[in-house]
């Protein structure tokens, strides 16, 4: 019998501050990057810490409380507390003490609006904490401009002695470079305590969090700081200047990456794919390109240029994406085409299908709201500008003649046309003109 180790790892999630400064009506952690909000990029990345454990997070909600409470009960791992009044972060720590009343190991504590944070750094966070056996260690940051950030204040023999908060430190203090990023780990048992005995004697009147450091120094507790290599990772959102730089980090991060497996991006600049993609070797990303949600690309496919990605699509191998196409809730498979102009949504498609340019899947009944699937299996070929109201299954190499309106199934090899039947009027255009002069000798 083998015994896997057990990763023992909590995490409270700080996320009840207002966010003043984003100038919206939605709570600040709601708003998204690539469609997803700050606050679940940050659940996911201290999920992701351990491939065989789950972490349980408590999230501390306050601004906003009911919509975002309401967006993260699809994280079956997440726990929402309520901190009613923002007294400071250590009194919102504070309210999580409830749920971790028995927990015996390491808490993370996060902010909700750093969504920049990975998973293997604070995995590498964990480890340097528990390794050193410290009781608090801090994920401090060199900043050339500390301005603003709490600082680390270590004493003769390296160790972390107390952090100071902008509005609280003297002239010597501001001089200081490393600063408090706001990400910690807690040895649990050795530490809560900590929180009854918190004071709000300083310039702001708050609960800080940050004073658990003198307080560990003064009970003989070691208190550590875990200097992060890539600062920007804790970049916090505050404005909407700043949701646009992480967009921008996460998705140059993205492209990168892609480049590094063999993914060619013509022009990165202008294109944006989400971190929730991966793409197959070989593939050629054309211009203008934007890849939103999840979704997976195979090898040697062409996508683009303006191709729109919208989430749960899945292409196959070989497969050509054209200009002016959006998919969406899609699986495609290999050697298919869908070249130009289409909209794909709620559908499935199999391999060497060909979709002509203009053809809509008619997927939704705005009375009903309801969302229909329809199916094509491979080999099947739609003409240009066809409509095909789901649900409809074509069988295996269907051919449906352009222009058409499909709302029936049909099966294997037959052709399906439904249009109009075209007419000719002979002499048509003399006739007009004969009729326009006699008027005119009238
Ligand atoms: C905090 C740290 C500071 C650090 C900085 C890093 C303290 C006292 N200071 O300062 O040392 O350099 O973060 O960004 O901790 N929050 C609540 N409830 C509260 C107060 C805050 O949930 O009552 C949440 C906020 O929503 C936010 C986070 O805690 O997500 C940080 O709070 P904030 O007020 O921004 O702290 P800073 O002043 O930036
Ligand atoms: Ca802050």
């Amino acid at each position: 019998m083998s015994f896997k180790s057990k990763t023992n790892i909590r995490a409270v999630i700080l996320a009840a501050g207002k966010g003043t400064r984003m100038k919206s009506q939605k709570p600040k952690v709601l708003h998204e990057i690539f469609s997803k909000p700050l606050v679940g990029r940050v659940v996911e990345a201290i999920e992701n810490i351990s491939k065989e454990d789950e972490i349980k997070s408590v999230v501390v909600v306050g601004h906003g409380a009911d919509e975002v409470e309401k967006y993260l009960s699809k994280y079956k791992n997440v726990t929402c507390v309520l901190q009613k009044e923002q007294l400071g972060t250590g009194h919102a720590v504070s309210m999580a003490l409830d749920e971790l009343k028995n927990f015996k190991g390491t808490v993370i504590i996060a902010c909700g609006d750093t969504p920049l944070l990975k998973s293997a750094t604070l995995k590498k966070m964990c480890e340097y904490h528990e390794e050193h056996n410290a009781d608090v260690t801090v994920m401090s940051a060199v900043f050339e401009n500390p301005f603003g950030y709490g600082r680390i204040v270590r004493a003769q023999d390296g160790s972390v002695e107390a952090i100071v908060e902008q509005k609280d430190a003297n002239d010597e203090q501001k001089t200081i470079k490393e600063v408090n990023t706001g990400v910690y780990c807690l040895k649990w048992e050795s530490v809560k305590n900590s929180f009854k005995e918190l004071k709000n004697n300083n310039s702001q009147g708050e609960y800080y969090l940050t004073d658990i450091i003198s307080w560990a120094r003064q009970k003989k507790k070691k208190a550590l700081s875990f200097v992060i290599e890539d600062a920007s990772e804790t970049l916090g959102i505050n404005s909407r200047y700043q949701l646009a730089q992480a967009t921008e980090i996460l998705k140059t991060q993205k492209l990168k990456e892609l480049m590094d497996e063999g993914v060619t991006i013509i022009d990165p600049q202008s294109t944006s794919i989400s971190p929730e993609t991966t793409i197959g070797e070989d593939t050629i990303i054309y211009p203008n390109t934007y890849i939103n949600g999840e979704n997976k690309i195979g090898r040697n496919c062409k996508i683009g240029p303006f191709s729109h990605f919208r989430g749960n699509v899945e292409v196959g191998d070989c497969s050509k994406i054209g200009n002016f196409v959006e998919l969406k809730n899609a699986v495609i498979g290999s050697h298919t085409n869908v070249s130009h102009l289409s909209y794909v949504g709620d559908a499935s498609l199999g391999s060497n299908v060909n979709i002509g340019a203009g053809t809509i899947f008619a997927n939704y009944n705005s009375i009903t709201k309801e969302k229909k699937k329809s199916t094509l299996a491979n080999g099947v070929s739609v003409g240009s500008n066809a409509v095909i109201v789901a649900p409809v299954e074509l069988e295996e190499n269907v051919f449906v003649g352009a222009g058409s309106v499909i709302t029936k199934d049909a099966r294997k090899d037959s052709l399906v046309l439904s249009r109009s039947a075209q007419k000719e009027y002979p002499q048509w255009v003399e006739k007009q003109k004969n009729l326009l002069n006699k008027k005119g000798e009238e």
